[in-house]
């Protein structure tokens, strides 16, 4: 059986939560695609530990963990994290394995994702510089490095120096930078050569056979549906199908094999980096949400930019992703506020828009129509039963459910993992 869970707004919704909750009931949890851009957090006996490439269900000994073809894999990051979760005690021998058919980032990815950003000037997207987009443009463009280029030297230094060819004259020539040396690169990305080749399967048939035997598989996506490269806020979005659809590509499954799909939503809405975002609040409310919220990048470090929640993303991302189950996150956060809105409509130029506009100049100049409900002042970080839920947080929670048009399976009022309310 394949679960796959998604992010249903911009990101950060507490994905990792969620999968490390869901994590003991599966066999396999599988990163489908992103990379070290990902930052997900799960807060285990008060410790924090949060994971970049490597699945967030891991702290269970019994679940493997799998970063499929999809993924794009940084052997530096990818080592760091590996000896930096090591030290905080968790062990991954035979229990983590990279797709061969996944694609390397290498130096001169993230140094092009950053001074191509900075060169948007005012246009910048704000990426994470983990250099995501240039590894997925090398991708489809055909000169790309896998896992399996990088494990036969030959292979390797052949394939670098094709694809740094142009790269060098945009550097020099362009962006007057300095050079990338393919001789540089080959000599200190050996030492990862027989590492990385303990780590590679492949994945696909992996999954597949484990499938066939009855074995159940949970699909971590990362990112959210928003920074979906085509249904995203485009060009404010990532580089990668963070949508359900992509657990198949990003995995080498069938749509057949999926069982059941999980969207995960904040009680609001944020968003790092550059885009639109027509429920973000400003001033002192803002500030409000994100110090409470903790609401800082688990992988950049910046300050997230907060909102209401927006009924009319989620309602597409249902669609979208064809969510069975909603999870909402952090409603512990709205603990304390006399009002709560949730963003229930659009107008634009006076007239109701009727779904999420893929068009970004529509989605930039909306209006958004709000319901205002009574907040609540109880704390409900300890609450376990939904009938302990607040009057008004319960009314929330429903009233997201109504406009939404899906039942919500669960809700998390804290970061630990036992901090869950199911319903
Ligand atoms: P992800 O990228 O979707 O995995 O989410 P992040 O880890 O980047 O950000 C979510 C943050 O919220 C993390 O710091 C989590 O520990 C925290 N978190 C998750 N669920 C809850 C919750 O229900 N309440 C609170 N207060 N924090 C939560
Ligand atoms: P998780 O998995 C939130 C955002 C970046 C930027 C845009 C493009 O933790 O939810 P990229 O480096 O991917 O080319 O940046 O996407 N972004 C995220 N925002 N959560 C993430 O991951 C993100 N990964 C990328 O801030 O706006
Ligand atoms: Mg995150």
């Amino acid at each position: 059986m394949v679960t796959v869970v998604v992010g249903m707004q911009w990101g950060d919704e507490g994905k990792g939560k969620i999968i490390d909750t869901l994590a003991p009931q599966h066999d396999i949890v599988a990163r489908y695609q992103g990379g070290a851009n990902a930052g997900h957090t799960v807060v285990y006996n008060n410790q924090k530990f949060v994971f970049h490439l490597i699945p967030s269900g891991l702290l269970h000994k019994n679940v493997v963990g799998v970063l499929g073809n999809g993924v794009v894999i940084d052997p530096v990051s990818f080592f760091q994290e590996l000896t930096s979760l090591e030290e905080l005690g968790i062990n991954f021998k035979n229990r983590l394995f990279v797709a061969k058919n996944a694609h390397l980032t290498l130096p001169y990815h993230k140094i092009l994702d950053q001074i191509e950003d900075n060169k948007r000037g005012k246009d910048k997207l704000g990426t994470t510089g983990r250099g995501i987009g240039t590894t997925y443009t090398d991708k489809y463009g055909r000169i790309g490095v896998r896992v399996v280029d990088f494990l036969n030297e030959e292979v390797f230094s052949r394939k670098l120096k094709v694809a740094l060819e142009l790269k060098n004259y945009l550097f020099e020539q362009y962006y007057k930078e300095s050079i990338v040396k393919a001789e540089q690169i080959i000599e200190e990305y050996s030492k990862f050569r027989m590492r990385l080749k303990e780590f590679a399967i492949d994945v696909s048939a992996y999954i597949n056979e484990a499938l066939d035997t009855g074995k159940n598989v949970l699909a971590e996506g990362a990112q959210g549906t928003f920074l979906d490269i085509d249904f995203g806020t485009y060009p404010y979005v990532t580089a990668s199908n963070p949508i359900s659809g992509g657990a198949c590509t990003g995995l080498g499954i069938s749509p057949k094999r999926i069982n059941k799909i999980i969207g995960v939503a904040k009680a609001y809405t944020t968003r790092v980096g550059m885009g639109p975002f027509p429920t973000e609040i400003e001033g002192d409310l803002n500030e409000r949400l994100r110090t409470v919220g903790n609401e800082f990048g688990a992988t950049t470090g910046r300050p997230r930019r907060c909102g209401w929640f927006d009924a009319v993303i989620v309602k597409y991302a249902v669609r979208l992703n064809g969510i069975d189950e909603l999870i909402i996150t952090k409603l512990d956060v709205l603990s304390g506020l006399k009002k709560v809105k949730i963003g229930a409509r659009y107008l634009y130029e006076g007239a109701v828009v009727k779904e999420y506009p893929l068009d970004t100049e529509i989605f930039e100049n909306v209006e958004v129509e709000y319901e205002e409900l009574e907040g609540w002042n109880e704390s409900i970080n300890q609450v376990s039963k939904f009938s302990q839920l607040p009057k008004n947080a319960k009314r929330y929670i429903e009233r997201i459910e109504e406009l939404v048009g899906i039942k919500i399976a669960a809700v998390s009022v804290g970061s630990s993992r036992e901090q869950i309310v199911k319903r």
